[in-house]
């Protein structure tokens, strides 16, 4: 049986026609809860009345082969104002969505102020929020905090992207401070790519009550009569295996149905060139690197940023975005030589896009200057590179010019198989041209709505182009965007120690197929540390495994440690990229790390529970430091394992672990010494094990 919401199931079916909607347990709206509660749903109607008091009208039951649904058509009862809950039970998984329509056939438009997603009431013990909270090249630091009397409201105001500063993504834990593999945990995802507000209040003596929506700021909705407003999905599960839980079922329903279509599809080991050459493209260079890619093992070359432009060729990020040209000073032969080099390597070719961008410097806005967001009267604030704009995806003619951009690039090069699509920059000119003066408020909300459009006409043509979603790194890893796309660059900053942490708070939520991890250079250009090539590659093996850096700068131990890696990379991906994760050791977990060496370690296994991977990080080297046994999770304790080690170090043998066996049982309880300190310390050690 569902374990989650499960009172969500029984107030739906126990609603009667007419009946109240038991408004603070369901849908509060203002006008219809006391005081002293906080509405979900707040608007002004067309005569002004800011009143809602909905009543059932009728239950629909839905029984769809992946979900349940049950849809509960409400009315207000003065005003021709109409709301209908969807409340969707999935059936291999525990997940719940809510969301709402609302309409009317008032005389004139209505203004929606508040329009959340869903509600709920939390009851616990002693109830704690996680919610990732990061930045630009740091994303996805898991915050911990105990709830306490009076409003906790966690947003994100950048515009078009919402997930460098706070995700919204949030997991409560009704006792206490959240653990990793026992306790009961909520999860919750609010899938859109815009502003969000998720608030969590105590207002009353009761308990909590938890609300995630769209954020109001700037965002009065103006809804004409007749006109639809559908809000975001909410998705839900409750665990009572702790964040683990709550993360394994947020991994299963997006591979099944949270992200583009093949999520239960492997993903292709790639070689990406903006690290290595960055703006500097050039056939020759370009070729040689798919030459280091295929002689690797890889299968897939991605040309970054750079070679496009005509009148202003992009050598730089001032210039160029929106003229989606090849520049034939770069690449005389055009993407065609590319193609084709790729095919003649055996691999594949995938390319990089900003489409919603443009520099005030190119020829798109010298054309169109009234295709980009802006506050009319209003000197333009400028973005990235000094000259970097947002375009008006609200605008039908910029949403086709988005459209046609990908759909010349895919038909005139129909062995493009992956598009990198970027989006650097806020909203921070906030108005549009082509909203009416009396709607510029909806510009927050339309521009995600123009987006979706244009991204379902471009999957209904291409359902099977890989498309990566980034966005300065990993500012848009939400599941608004996720729907449509295979998979996101997790993060600009690709220094293998702070990797581990980053992508440790991404798997709160997101599968590792989706988590691009890419092999960089060291020392590393950002930080300037320097990390061996051994732990670069394991750390960037735990997900979507790729390669950052100039091949041509390597030294033949590091060619010769990533073939290997890509090697047993690809033996062990399904497990990797499919199976169920396991967090081990937190990087977070506070260590006296002279005396004790601080670790990092999480494993993947299968539904049979009869193969893992085990993934063991040193993240701190002393000499004389103890070290840490890691005991395992999710394996079958009757089952006896036998271990290898992968990707060893170049020039060394296994350690004393590999060809060992142990019980499922053993392994869980008594867990592994793994040698990551030698007797001589050694910076960044790091280990892979497969158990079968
Ligand atoms: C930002 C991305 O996150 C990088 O990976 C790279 O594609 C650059 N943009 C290119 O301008």
């Amino acid at each position: 049986m569902k374990r989650s919401l499960i009172y969500l199931s029984i107030m739906c079916a126990c609603l009667s026609v007419g009946a109240r909607l038991h408004a603070i347990e369901m849908l509060p709206t203002f006008g219809d809860i006391d005081h002293i509660h906080l509405p979900a749903l707040l608007v002004q109607h067309a005569d002004g009345d800011q009143s809602l008091q909905l009543r059932a009208q009728d239950t629909t039951y839905l029984d769809h082969a992946q979900y349940k649904e049950t849809v509960i058509r409400t009315q207000d009862i003065v005003q021709p104002f109409y709301v209908t809950l969807h409340v969707r039970q999935y059936k291999e998984v525990d997940i719940t969505e809510t969301w709402y329509e609302i309409r009317h056939t008032e005389k004139k438009p209505v203004r929606l102020q508040r329009f959340d997603s869903g509600y709920l009431p939390i009851e616990g013990d002693d109830p704690h929020l996680l919610h990732l909270h990061g930045n630009w090249a740091a994303e996805g630091v898991p915050t911990v905090e105990r709830l306490t009397r009076g409003v906790k409201s966690i947003r994100n105001t950048d515009g078009a992207r919402n997930a460098h500063l706070d995700a919204p993504e949030v997991m409560i834990s009704l006792d206490g401070v959240p653990q990793e593999n026992y306790g009961r945990v909520l999860g919750a995802a609010l899938c859109w790519s815009g502003n969000f507000e998720i608030r969590v209040a105590a207002t009353d003596e009761k308990g909590f009550h938890f609300y995630a929506g769209i954020d109001p700021m700037a965002s009065e909705y103006i809804l004409e009569p007749k006109q639809t407003f559908t809000t975001p999905h909410l998705a839900y599960t409750y665990s009572t295996e702790g964040m683990g839980g709550v993360s394994r079922a947020f991994h299963r329903w997006a591979r099944n149905c949270g992200m583009m279509h093949n999520g239960n599809a492997t993903r292709n080991i790639l070689l990406n060139s903006w690290e290595g050459i960055y703006f500097d493209i050039t056939e020759e260079r370009i070729i040689a690197m798919m030459n280091d890619i295929a002689s690797f093992g890889g299968e897939l070359f991605v040309m970054d940023d750079g070679w496009f432009g005509s009148k202003y060729p992009r050598n730089n990020d001032s210039s160029s975005l929106g003229d989606w040209v090849v520049d034939t000073r770069k690449l005389p032969n055009g993407l065609k030589a590319l193609t084709d080099a790729a095919r003649e390597r055996h691999i594949q070719f995938g390319i990089w896009i900003e489409p919603e961008a443009v520099n005030t410097t190119s020829e798109l806005f010298e054309k169109h200057p009234e295709w980009v967001l802006q506050e009319r009267g209003r000197e333009l604030k400028l973005g990235r590179g000094g000259t970097q704009l947002v375009l008006d995806m609200t605008n039908p003619k910029v949403q086709d010019f988005v459209f046609n951009l990908v759909d010349t690039l895919l038909t005139n090069n129909p062995e493009i198989v992956y598009i990198k699509w970027d989006a650097n920059a806020s909203i921070q000119n906030c108005g549009s041209t082509y909203l009416p003066r009396d709607k510029q408020s909806n510009l927050y909300v339309d521009y995600h709505l123009g987006l979706i459009k244009t991204l379902e006409r471009i999957r209904a043509k291409y359902p099977n182009v890989t498309i990566q979603n980034c966005a300065s790194g990993g500012g848009r890893a939400n599941y608004g965007l996720m729907p449509y796309f295979d998979e996101f660059w997790v993060s600009d900053n690709n220094d293998a120690l702070q990797r581990v942490y980053i992508q440790w708070g991404t798997s709160y939520f997101f599968p590792s197929n989706a988590m691009a991890q890419h092999i960089g250079g060291s020392p590393y250009l950002m930080t300037g540390r320097t990390t061996p090539i051994k732990f670069r590659c394991d750390v960037a093996m735990s997900g979507r495994l790729g390669m950052e850096l100039q091949p041509a700068h390597m030294t033949e131990t590091e060619r010769a440690q990533c073939t290997t890696a890509i090697h047993d990379y690809k033996a062990l991906r399904e497990l990797i990229q499919l199976g169920n994760l396991y967090r081990l050791v937190s990087p977070y977990e506070p260590v006296p790390v002279v005396e004790k060496q601080q670790v990092a370690s999480l494993m993947y296994i299968n539904d049979n529970k009869d193969h893992a991977v085990l993934f063991a990080y040193g993240l701190s080297s002393f000499m004389k430091q103890a070290s840490r046994r890691i005991r395992l999770a999710g394996l079958d304790p009757t089952r006896t394992y036998t271990l290898t080690e992968r990707n060893i170090r170049h020039g060394e043998q296994p350690c004393a672990l590999h060809g060992q066996s142990f019980t499922g049982a053993y392994l869980m309880s008594v867990g592994l010494d793994i040698p990551l300190s030698t007797e001589y310390a050694i910076d960044y050690p790091s280990r892979i094990f497969e158990l079968k």
